[in-house]
């Protein structure tokens, strides 16, 4: 049982910062975000009021590093399964995207921080307009018609961190594998022809049939396994 503390700002840098004073179980929500952080140096951009910006602080001591690298999988699973209970066609986008129908709802954002890992969480939740250059790839759970008690931020929280509770819980007990067969059965890109560029380099981009997320948390494109990067789907 994870007892969370849960620290609510009206506006905060990000929450991410945030929370690199907390400890195991503290969780920092925000309605409003000045720099907001995405992954690979991006922002995160939230208008007021509308979507849960969270932050959650997980302990990882003891934990091997290869292990720990697939928990911001573990947290869109969690992400996933808490989602799925109000709307339909929920998919993790490996690394660690949520999508809904071809269209982001979900970023995660995990940091290290020494014993800790801080899960950076933003799901678009009454968001009803978003601006290029996002426009066409992303929605909210208003936009996916979720009933009206999951149109709060708090609510949605409520419901997600159920979910990283038993999950979080599951993986530190036994390890990712034991959770990999429902993590395979949101995948998004397993089957399909994508380019994933590993780095920020243009020519480090390796395309082909995805084979689906391995046991490891590494992601099969042909026969290679890819441990970090952008995927783009191209059929
Ligand atoms: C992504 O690029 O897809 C990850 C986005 C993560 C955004 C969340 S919002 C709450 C937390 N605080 C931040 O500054 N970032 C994460």
């Amino acid at each position: 049982m994870i007892d969370w503390r849960i620290h609510n700002a009206d506006v905060t840098e990000s929450t991410n910062i945030d929370a690199r004073k907390g400890l195991h179980g503290d969780v920092f929500t925000a309605k409003m975000q000045t720099r907001g952080k995405g992954r690979l140096d991006h922002k995160w951009l939230s208008p007021p009021n509308e979507n849960l910006l969270v932050s959650i602080v997980l302990d990882v001591n003891g934990i091997d590093v290869a292990e720990v690298a697939t928990l911001p999988l573990v947290a869109g699973l969690s992400v996933a399964e808490a989602l799925s209970g109000f709307i339909q066609d929920v998919r993790i986008k490996w690394p660690n995207d949520v999508w809904v129908k071809g269209k982001k709802i979900c970023g995660i954002l995990c940091e290290r921080n020494h014993d800790n890992v801080i899960v950076g969480i933003g799901v678009n939740v009454k968001q009803r307009e978003f601006p290029p250059p996002i426009g066409k790839t992303a929605t909210s759970l208003f936009l996916e018609n979720a009933p009206e008690e999951f149109l709060e931020p708090q609510g949605v929280l409520r419901e997600l961190l159920k979910k990283i509770e038993a999950n979080y819980s599951q993986w530190k007990a036994s390890s990712f594998k034991e959770l990999h067969k429902r993590i395979t059965s949101f995948d998004l890109l397993k089957g399909r022809d994508i380019s994933v560029r590993q780095t920020d380099d243009d020519n480090d981009i390796v395309s082909g049939r995805c084979e689906g997320i391995s046991e490891d948390g590494s992601l099969i494109v042909g026969s290679t396994k890819i441990y970090a990067g952008e995927a783009h789907v191209i059929q």
